[in-house]
């Protein structure tokens, strides 16, 4: 009873300790975080929801009822300006819609892609993810040395030589459709594309034949986990502690572990292919296995590097295309006589071809500026954010310059895209706003971001995207279904909420 009186009495004032000190560090932490905003208060922006989490709880209010924080962030620039800051805890973000900074940061290699969000890609709920591969290095060699090895697989020589491939199976998804229209029943045009999307980065990168419109695979699933994951885990910091959250956690790392497993036979067996002086294409898995370091010195972080492109590929190369394919149909859906303008090109450059080739591609001028105008009002990667160390004046703003991840400066392309400023009439589809004779947008329309760290796959997906669209145009009729939302789902990646469902009918 004494020893249980005494561990009470010594429990009580540990306690007591225990408490003085959090009191003490939480007393620190506001005056740290009242110290960043005496920093940085002089920005415009619009008022707190709370000292402590800042703008927090308006966007997480905004994500749990399943809308689009870039609306907000859209509405806030309209309101506060072409630089304007929130905060979130001791976080600063400042949001640039001015195109001359944009020019500035996003075309030098001297401003870093920023700490905290691409740090905390890196891993999702403790399983590596995204890891040092090409989109999360931020060391400046470490990226480059990639992006320079891997630039052979994306190089106009090598995509002309991806024609057969995008052709075979953007011809699988004009079977799957026949039969759509052979039964006249309803087609979720959003995943019909991601089929097409995942099987083409699938095979064109990495030589895995997945063929989704006939066959069930469990990488459509693990994808969508892992991206619905990393929204969460980028931008909810106490995520994964929730314990109503458990079971989705769980989830996305056996998403994370299939794709690193997969991922690592699928080298191996290219590994060992490359060793036997074997014939391998010099395809991204190629180049990937190139980044890494010789044979002889390879090391247990050389396999994981490897593997972090590889997620990085699967990833970046698949869900972006399909989602701008989809509302690609849906704005042309909503647009019957941009519909009719389409068609008639593809008509008179296609015609009855079955086979597209890379020629024609350049022809299709006008499918292009409608797939350029989808990525102005649907830009499915909306943003990207940089570092900076050194003070800098924006338009008129001190910005002052930040200690590590402290401070962080986003570009949005949904944002810049629907400003009345840079776009007349923003929310009017018009592709002739991308017409060959009209002036460039002036760093106000970057849906694949800008300068050295903007997107490798560009050529690649717009190639894969005319091609699809092309046959799609030159075989079928589609409309919408009536009734269904227009709505954007924004899931990190922006995509349209629907699933663009369609009714299908051969072209006469
Ligand atoms: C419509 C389709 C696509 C869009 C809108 C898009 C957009 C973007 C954007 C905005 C970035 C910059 C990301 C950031 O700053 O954090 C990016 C980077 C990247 N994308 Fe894409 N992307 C698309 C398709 C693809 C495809 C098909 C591939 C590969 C086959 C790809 C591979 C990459 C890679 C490797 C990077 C990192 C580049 C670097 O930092 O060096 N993307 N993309």
């Amino acid at each position: 009873m004494a020893v249980f009186q005494l561990l009470l009495g010594l429990g009580a004032n540990a306690l007591l300790i225990l408490s003085v000190f959090l009191f003490i560090a939480f007393l620190l932490y506001c005056l740290y975080i009242k110290y960043m905003h005496m920093k940085y208060d002089h920005i415009p922006g619009p008022p707190r929801d709370s000292f402590i989490f800042g703008h927090s709880a308006t966007l997480s209010r905004i994500m749990k009822s399943g809308g689009n924080v870039h609306e907000k962030f859209l509405e806030w620039s309209e309101t506060y300006g072409p630089v304007y800051r929130i905060n979130g805890l001791h976080l600063v973000t400042v949001c640039v819609t001015c195109p001359e900074a944009t020019k500035e940061i996003l075309m030098s290699p001297k401003y870093p892609k920023d700490k905290f969000v691409y740090n905390r890609l890196f891993g999702l709920f403790g399983r590596r993810f995204f890891g040092l591969g090409l989109i999360t290095a931020q060391n400046h060699e470490l990226w480059y040395k990639q992006r320079r090895i891997m630039d052979p697989a994306f190089s106009s020589l090598y995509l002309r030589g991806l024609m057969g491939i995008f052709n075979e199976r953007a011809e699988k998804l004009m079977d799957k459709l026949t039969e759509f229209a052979d039964n006249k029943t309803e087609a979720n045009m959003l995943h019909l594309l991601n089929c097409v999307t995942l099987d083409v980065i699938a095979k064109v990168a990495f030589g895995m034949d997945l063929d989704l419109l006939q066959k069930s695979s469990p990488f459509p699933k693990a994808i969508e986990l892992c991206l619905k994951g990393m929204v969460y885990y980028a931008r909810d910091l106490f995520f994964e502690y929730n314990p109503k959250n458990r079971r989705f956690v769980k989830d996305v790392r056996e998403a994370c572990d299939l794709l690193r497993t997969t991922g690592a036979q699928v080298i191996q067996k290219r590994k060992t292919a490359m060793q036997n002086g074997e014939d391998v294409p010099k395809d991204i898995l190629t180049q990937i296995i190139k980044t890494a370091a010789t044979e002889e010195n390879m090391t247990k972080e050389d396999e994981e590097f490897m593997l972090d492109n590889f997620v990085t590929f699967f990833i970046a190369g698949q869900e972006t295309t399909a989602n701008q394919l989809g509302f690609c149909v849906m704005a042309l859906g909503r647009h019957p006589e941009i519909l009719e303008k389409v068609r008639k090109e593809v008509d008179d450059v296609i015609g009855m071809k079955q086979d597209i080739s890379y020629d024609d591609l350049g022809k299709l001028v006008y499918l292009s500026q409608v797939l350029k105008e989808t990525l102005r009002i649907y830009p499915t990667a909306p943003g990207t954010s940089r570092q900076i160390e050194e003070d800098m004046v924006i338009d008129g703003v001190h910005i002052p310059g930040g200690i590590s991840c402290m401070l962080k400066l986003t570009f949005d392309s949904y944002v810049t895209g629907r400003m009345e400023r840079f776009f007349k009439d923003p929310l009017k589809f018009d592709p002739d706003r991308f017409h060959p004779d009209a002036p460039k947008p002036y760093y106000c329309y970057y849906p694949f971001a800008l300068g050295p760290r903007s997107c490798l796959g560009q050529n690649f997906a717009q190639m894969e995207a005319k091609v699809v669209m092309a046959k799609l145009l030159q075989r079928f009729d589609f409309t919408l279904v009536p009734g269904q939302t227009f709505d954007i789902q924004d899931t990190g990646t922006l995509r349209p909420k629907s699933g663009v469902i369609c009714y299908i009918k051969h072209r006469k």
